[in-house]
């Protein structure tokens, strides 16, 4: 009897969920924020999250192809451009959310400049992880610039993503194209493909293997190689001394959602300073959250002290121009033997 009654009582505290139906959640951020966001979200209310992840460019290659019959509702993280692309190519929606005048003036502009199609859900800084107990096992120096990136001594000792797949390592060729012109840019990455041992498919595998000791150094976000410091690794960072650039990670409503009421409350939900401090704190991420009321957490590199780029997103978010860029860096620095 106590069994009976225990377990219609579960299912009554299960009703409620049940009947605010579900939200699939498309994550491009790492899955260990992606998780907190989807729990935090059906905790406040009730709303089952699916959750799928992949990298930027990944994800938007899913979008494409699911077009015709759209199977997520929200395209939550990952780095700008790809979001930009998805809202040019009609994959996404624009939605005004009432919470836009708390966020950044950065990320407004993410929204503004694509008539509302994506927002930005946080900003970070791109530069070098090294571990510093390898580099000086080696004798390598630290790295501090662009330029030195292309000291021989670093032969096979670097990791960066592939941009095709990878939000973060599109970002580099777009930031070196910007601060050294196209041509100049292509051949630096030429030159820099003889000292790199791997372009993994998600722009966090570089770190990861830097912490873990399996590469010197990496080209990745400075968030990430702080976040494996805090964790324990002997991980520095550095922002390169020319400049750099930097991403918004972003947010869309994909069109065509199936559960598009939910999909409005989840955007909602995401740009509110509880949803960017629990999942912050939770998830132990150390980006510039989006919402202007949510600090900095301890940790976390300071985006005002960095010499960042003017990055062109209008530019490098085009559809056309992504795919060219993506093709030449293919042809001209991927397909050579290292
Ligand atoms: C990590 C970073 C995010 C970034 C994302 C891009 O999760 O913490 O700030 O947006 O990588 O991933 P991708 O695999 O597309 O480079």
């Amino acid at each position: 009897m106590r069994a009976l009654i225990t377990g219609a009582l579960t299912l009554l505290a299960a009703l409620p969920a049940a009947a605010q139906g579900q939200l699939n959640l498309y994550c491009s951020a790492t899955i260990e924020w992606c998780q907190p966001i989807a729990r935090g979200f059906e905790r406040t209310t009730g709303i089952r999250v699916v959750l799928s992840q992949k990298s930027t460019g990944e994800m938007l290659a899913q979008l494409r192809a699911e077009a015709r019959n759209p199977r997520g509702d929200v395209w939550w993280g990952g780095t700008g451009d790809p979001h930009v692309a998805a809202g040019e190519d009609g994959l996404t929606i624009a939605h005004e959310s009432p919470r836009i005048a708390e966020l950044h003036p950065w990320a407004q502009a993410q929204w503004r400049q694509t008539q509302g199609r994506t927002v930005g859900v946080y900003a970070s800084v791109l530069g070098f992880g090294f571990n510093t107990e390898l580099i000086a096992r080696r004798g390598l120096p630290e790295p501090r610039c662009w330029a030195d990136l292309l000291n021989p001594a670093y032969r096979g000792e670097i990791q960066m993503a592939n941009p095709n797949s990878s939000g973060t390592a599109y970002i580099v060729i777009a930031t070196l194209v910007q601060m050294m012109g196209e041509d100049q840019a292509f051949d630096y990455l030429k030159r820099l493909h003889g000292s790199i041992n791997a372009y993994p498919r998600s722009g966090t595998a570089p770190i990861t293997a830097v912490a873990r000791g399996e590469t010197a150094l990496s080209i990745s976000f400075v968030h990430n190689a702080a976040e494996e410091r805090a964790a324990g690794f002997p991980v520095g960072h550095a922002v390169p001394c020319e400049g750099t650039g930097y991403e918004i990670g972003s947010m869309s409503i994909i069109r065509g959602a199936r559960n598009m009421e939910n999909a409005r409350r989840f955007y909602d939900w995401a740009l509110s300073a509880e949803a960017q401090q629990v999942a912050s704190q939770e998830a132990r991420k150390l980006q510039t959250m989006a919402n202007a009321r949510v600090p900095l957490t301890e940790g976390a590199p300071n985006m005002a002290t960095a010499r960042i780029i003017d990055y062109d997103n209008a530019r490098f978010g085009a559809s056309a121009e992504r795919r060219r860029l993506l093709a030449r860096w293919d042809q001209e620095v991927g397909a050579l033997p290292r």
